[in-house]
């Protein structure tokens, strides 16, 4: 290969998502070996007639290989990740990632840009709709099984699709939740937080990760050599290759890191970035740094081997060819899945007097501007969905004609500020026995560069819960948005809370059948859910501080009496307003029933580093629905190096339960479970541990154990 083939290949270049054109321009790139890989091209022929000239007329023929951002469902839309991660079951993710790679397989795309890996812990940040929120365990385990569905055991399946980890690393910890924004992030925090579900795609063989946009303490991500050079490929040995975000290297003059192209392109390429999306730095200069010593030709031969071994593992040298039998697209099993994935992803947050399910006799008003938003119901990345092919809570209800039901928008899109509609809600809303109220967000609210300041509902959305409130009907709110929403104005106006996230597809039936009782909510929160805005960052594995906060010290700042001495009043780390604790925390979800944990026990309270102990619980479904439940193990060692979280997830089962049934449950632990990062290594120290076996990150009582040398 000649020096600009070699380039060649580290070009990605394409046009936006919606591009409905196939440039010429392109085409003679290719034609001349210029390319290595295409980003959004949306027609099948146009895939086949770039690919043709890449194989017959470039002088390597070297296939391409087409990339999209597949991210939950290609035209059968899934829940939003943040929604498919609340159902906790890595089942219904690989088989979502599976569906969306055969899908998107009609159109010949070999390479989607997902999972997105990032720890995200600030609502305020539009992406955290496209995590799995605040996790490391739940993000890796999770993480495995988005590589597993999209990729299958055999890449050169030709329904498989390579799948990119990204954001690499640290875009989650974006200062103040604004998009693209500043990461600082310690090393030990790097490794036992924001890199581990990294760590998990590359144990599972992920074929490609994605540096991200931030700067990750005072370096931008793509020239990042710790952690692309040293942590990603020397130490965690992944031979697959690492594309930029779209002009990322570019950005980096932006940044202040590199003072024009020419250095962007060497700085990215000494930290080991193979590939460069959309920005041509590589393409311009690499030849000259090359000339010029700077860099140098075995280490972009190193770049150019990354790509084609996996072009190699997709098969694409023996055959570029692809199903394109679009009947398959929206298969009657794909919408089950999908339908599937909506239900276990609602997690019930509030249900006052157990108003929920709804007796099927009952009249309902259902209202609100996401009750029959069939495109923000798919959410955000979901660029090749079919919005007429979305069934909305109002098509499932309309479909059932043994529901007495009507339906009156009130507002017509979550930012609606027109109240002229609300008369006749009211109005409507006093002739009925419950009131529906499907509220939330539009998916363009959330996602890439949506941030939001204000997390409550927009519009006039609460404006109108308030005026329904006053008819004293019961209200169920059903929340379709693509983050934690602050309730705060609005929690006591409402009996019940649904959240929906933005559930795809197939999201109506799901909520029909959850709020009518046909089937029961099983979701539990992958993220802590704020009081307000003001809480946030927040989550559950946080540090302690010297002075913890606890209930019996708290004072509630409308209790301080006037003129109260400065310091007569609980000194310890909380908010006046707002106290310590979130809403609901991480792991919470009500059940239609209900379900008791008994006997918690450790097999040992003592254990040497060779050892193992088990953790066991009895869970026992006292209602009578068949529940789902999430039994949660938690950890904490109580005194390290380095100071540990107050709890950690380590691990977690998902089961059914009939009515009446008992079933122990139980865990293995060993030192691996509970080592951690410092100073460069990783560790388990002896000293005390607690443990929880819990329905959430805040309930259950700690068992103890000691570990010895
Ligand atoms: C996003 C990536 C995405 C890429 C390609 C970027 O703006 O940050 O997540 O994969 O675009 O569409």
């Amino acid at each position: 290969m000649t020096l600009v083939e070699k380039v060649g290949q580290t070009a990605q270049r394409g046009t936006s998502s919606r591009s409905k054109t196939l440039s010429e321009d392109l085409k003679q790139a290719v034609r001349e070996g210029r390319v290595g890989s295409v980003i959004n091209v949306t027609k099948a022929e146009f895939v086949k007639e770039l690919q043709e000239i890449a194989v017959k007329e470039s002088p390597q023929g070297i296939p391409l290989i087409f990339a999209r951002d597949v991210i939950h469902g290609y035209k059968t839309i899934f829940p939003i990740p943040l929604g498919q991660a609340a159902t906790w079951d890595a089942s219904i993710i690989e088989q979502g990632s599976r569906i969306a790679a055969v899908e998107a397989n009609t159109m010949g795309i070999r390479w989607t840009f997902a999972p997105m890996l990032d720890i995200s812990r600030d609502p305020r940040w539009g992406r955290i709709a496209e995590s799995a929120g605040e996790d490391p365990y739940l993000t890796t385990v999770l993480s495995k099984a988005y590589t597993r569905g999209f990729q299958t055991s055999d890449l050169s399946n030709p329904t498989s699709m390579a799948a990119c980890a990204k954001h690499f690393v640290g875009y989650g910890a974006a200062e103040g939740g604004r998009d693209y924004n500043t990461a600082v992030i310690d090393n030990a925090l790097l490794h036992n937080v924001y890199l581990k579900p990294f760590k998990g795609a590359v144990e599972e063989g992920i074929a490609t990760f994605m540096t991200s946009f931030n700067e990750l303490n005072g370096i931008p991500a793509s020239a990042h050599a710790y952690a692309i050079k040293q942590t990603l490929k020397e130490q965690w040995k992944f031979d697959g290759f690492v594309v930029s975000d779209w002009n990322s290297v570019t950005e980096m003059i932006a940044h202040g890191y590199c003072k024009d192209e020419k250095e962007a392109a060497l700085r990215a390429a000494q930290a080991s970035l193979d590939m460069e999306m959309m920005s041509e730095a590589y393409e311009k200069n690499l030849i000259t740094l090359i000339k010029e010593g700077k860099f140098t030709e075995a280490a972009l031969d190193k770049m150019v081997a990354s790509i084609l071994r996996i072009k190699l593992k997709l098969g694409l040298f023996e055959d570029t060819s692809f199903n394109e039998d679009t009947s398959i697209l929206y298969a009657e099993e794909h919408l089950k899945a999908a339908q599937r994935a909506a239900l276990e992803s609602v997690v019930l947050l509030k249900n006052k007097k157990q108003i929920l399910p709804i007796k099927a006799s009952s009249k309902i008003l259902i209202t609100g501007p996401m009750a029959d938003a069939p495109l923000d119901q798919m959410g955000t990345w979901s660029f090749d969905g079919d919005a007429s092919k979305t069934i909305t809570p109002v098509d499932a209800f309309r479909q059932d004609n043994s529901i007495e039901h009507q339906f009156i928008p009130g507002l017509h899109f979550s930012r609606d500020s027109v109240t002229n509609a609300f008369p006749a809600v009211i109005a409507a809303a006093k002739k009925s026995d419950v009131i529906f109220f499907f509220g939330g967000e539009e998916a363009i609210l959330s996602g890439e560069a949506h941030s939001r300041a204000d997390i409550r509902l927009p519009g006039k959305q609460e404006a109108l819960l308030q005026q329904l409130s006053k008819t004293g009907k019961p209200i169920v709110l059903i929340i379709m948005a693509g983050r934690p929403i602050d309730l705060s104005n609005i929690l006591s106006d409402v009996d019940a809370i649904m959240m929906a996230w933005h559930p795809g597809t197939m999201g109506g039936p799901a909520l029909k059948d959850l709020l009518m009782g046909e089937a029961v909510p099983s979701g539990r929160l992958p993220v802590s859910w704020p009081k307000t805005v003001g809480q946030v960052p927040i989550h559950y594995n946080h540090k302690n501080t010297g002075r913890p906060a606890s209930k019996e010290s708290f004072v509630h700042i409308n209790d301080i009496p006037v003129g109260a001495w400065q310091s007569s009043l609980g000194n310890d780390s909380h908010y006046l307003d707002a106290g310590f604790e979130p809403l609901y925390p991480f792991g919470f979800g009500l059940q239609y029933g209900s379900v008791e944990y008994t006997d918690f026990k450790l097999s040992a309270n003592e254990m040497g580093m060779q050892d193992s102990v088990h953790a066991s619980i009895t869970v026992t479904n006292r209602g009578s629905y068949t529940e789902q439940e999430t039994i949660q193990l938690y950890m904490q060692d109580e005194f390290a190096s380095l100071t540990r979280p107050v709890r950690e997830l380590i691990n977690f089962e998902k089961i059914v339960l009939q009515p009446g049934a008992s079933k122990t449950i139980s865990f293995t632990i060993t030192k691996e479970d509970l080592k951690f990062y410092h100073n460069g290594k990783w560790i388990t120290e002896a000293g005390t541990f607690n443990f929880w076996i819990s329905q959430n990150a805040q309930s259950g009582t700690p068992e103890k154990l000691t570990l010895s040398e």
